[in-house]
């Protein structure tokens, strides 16, 4: 099967091999090395000074510890489909109060909106924002909303699970205060591990936040990395070693901007080839996002019945998710994908589009 998935995505073949090693001790020299050697290489992707910590869980273990550690009382998450969606329940579910910025689907956040927001909510202590809402195939405006939010005096959260590594984040220049990921996105690693970027006025801020819990208390992180200790709790080995490799590829054929290019590149093909087969995308135009896209499903057939024809030739797509599941169909372009499966993905979706 061809994987065009929006994560879980196919992985290089390099960190297949670095995953497939023997197990070592997440306290030897050896792992010490490998953690502190991927810490830096995410620096330079991320273009910041930040502590960068590789937690045991996925990206919502990350979201998670965001709301954790970064809001005592009040939170305005930006909605832009099921994912911000799930970044408002997880401050709800920890008993935060939250303000709801939530655009008509498949529109930005805006400059106007958001500072509309905060004017009328003062007492927000940060803006969760989804950079990259996999769910519609949205982009938004980060560089625009985060300037605003910091001339504000917020903390900066930001969902980047499906944006890192494939677009240009500018993390300390835009001042992100929390930037995380999964392993499972653009690096083309397996999943079980969390990637973020946790900066000072965040640690500051977890000082003074009461009932942090344990796991997720970002103070125990940062005081583990200090001592040069890598993690508090045993390290994803396999995924760490995974990353470096993925880190390593991409440093070797051209650093960030040769990775960023590919993404691109890729996309444009999918796009243009979709276009050609007379399909549009959800987004609105301008803000499609440039890892995964959403696109409206022929009049009359569901997005579903794109997907499993796509399945039965041998090419696994994403099914349109949360309300938009029945509309659309998703493609991804993330991890491995050789150029010529762009090609045959696109050529079957024609025949299989021709035969509804
Ligand atoms: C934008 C976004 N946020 C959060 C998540 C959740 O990430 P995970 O499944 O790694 O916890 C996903 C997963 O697809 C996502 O696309």
């Amino acid at each position: 099967m061809k994987l065009f998935t929006v994560g879980p995505v196919a992985c290089y073949l390099e960190v297949l091999e670095a995953m497939g090693r023997q197990m070592m001790s997440h306290r030897s020299e050896e792992y010490l090395e490998l953690h502190y050697d991927t810490v830096e290489r995410l620096r330079g992707c991320l273009e910041t000074e930040n502590d960068i910590y590789l937690l045991s869980a996925t990206g919502t273990g990350f979201m998670e510890a965001s709301i954790l550690n970064c809001v005592r009382d009040s939170v305005l998450v930006c909605v832009n489909g099921s994912f911000g969606k799930r970044y408002a329940d997880v401050a709800k579910a920890h008993g935060r109060n939250v303000i709801l910025l939530e655009p008509p689907l498949g529109e930005p956040i805006t400059v106007e909106a958001l500072e509309a927001t905060l004017r009328d909510h003062p007492e927000v202590e940060a803006v969760a924002l989804t950079h990259n809402e996999t769910s519609a195939g949205l982009i938004n405006p980060l560089e625009e909303l985060a300037s605003l939010v910091k001339d504000q005096g917020k903390l900066l959260l930001v969902d980047a699970v499906s944006s890192m590594g494939g677009t240009t984040l500018k993390v300390d220049d835009w001042g992100i205060d929390i930037c995380f990921s999964s392993s499972q996105k653009c690096f083309g690693v397996p999943p079980g591990l969390g990637i973020g970027s946790v900066s000072p006025d965040a640690l500051r801020m977890s000082e003074v936040v009461p009932n942090k819990g344990w796991y997720f208390d970002l103070k125990i992180w940062q005081r583990y990395h200090e001592q040069g200790r890598g993690t508090p709790m045993t390290s994803t080995i396999p995924q760490v070693a995974g990353l470096n490799a993925a880190l390593k590829m991409i440093d070797g054929r051209g650093g960030k901007d040769w990775y960023f290019d590919l993404f691109k590149t890729r996309n444009a093909k999918i796009r243009e080839g979709i276009e050609k087969l007379g399909l549009t995308t959800f987004p609105k135009n301008g803000f499609e996002s440039p890892t995964v896209s959403c696109i409206n499903a022929p009049e009359g057939v569901g997005g579903l019945k794109v997907y499993n024809a796509m399945r039965s030739n041998g090419f696994e797509l994403a099914q349109g998710y949360g309300v938009l599941k029945e509309t659309t169909f998703r493609i991804g372009n993330m991890g491995y994908m050789p150029d010529e499966d762009i090609d045959s993905m696109l050529e079957t979706l024609g025949s299989v589009l021709e035969g509804f």
